[in-house]
């Protein structure tokens, strides 16, 4: 349950509505998660919750092939296991990740991708094309000292800043 924040769930809706990506901005237990899982519960929209760090690698977020299989049969489509941004891209849900001003600068480069070409390139798997009800919204505390200048350039352009 969210208690207030009228504007800024009104904000979220319109954001998603018109088709952007978002970026919530805030201090820490301002609520930010809340209002994305109400959305996301109320419009019935799939949602995949990552916790943005300095160990989540492309491959933690996008997938891997199953390492064991690999050494059995090579490099096949079906070894693959989906991440979570694999999942959203295909399922066209939300992915919703928190602290992105915290996550490895490759890991950053691929989401910007993402959101510039609409697909993303796998190596040895092929191309997933963005399904058109994917978005991604991330949350980031502003006043971080950690990555807080260098997601500006690479990401502000891409993103409904709430
Ligand atoms: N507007 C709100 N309505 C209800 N609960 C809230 C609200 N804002 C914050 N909270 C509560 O405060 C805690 C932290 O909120 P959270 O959404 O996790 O913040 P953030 O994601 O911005 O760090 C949660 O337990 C949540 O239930
Ligand atoms: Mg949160």
């Amino acid at each position: 349950m969210v208690i207030g924040r009228g504007r800024e769930i009104e904000l979220v809706i319109a954001g998603l509505m018109a088709k952007r990506h978002l970026l919530l901005e805030g201090p820490p237990g301002t609520g930010k998660s809340t209002i994305l899982r109400a959305v996301a519960q109320a419009s019935g929209h799939g949602f995949q919750f990552v916790e943005g760090n300095a160990e989540l690698t492309p491959a933690r977020l996008v997938g891997h092939f199953d390492p064991a299989q690999v050494l059995e049969t090579g490099y096949r489509s079906d070894i693959w296991i989906d991440g979570p941004l694999a999942r959203a891209l295909r399922e066209g849900e939300l992915l919703y990740l928190e602290e992105i001003n915290r996550i490895p600068e490759e890991t950053l480069n691929l989401l910007v991708t993402v959101m510039s070409e609409g697909e993303l390139t796998i190596p040895r798997l092929g191309c997933i094309q963005a399904h058109r009800e994917f978005r991604l919204v991330s949350a980031m505390n502003p006043f971080d000292s950690v990555g807080t200048a260098r997601i500006s350039g690479a990401i502000y352009d891409r993103v409904c800043r709430i």
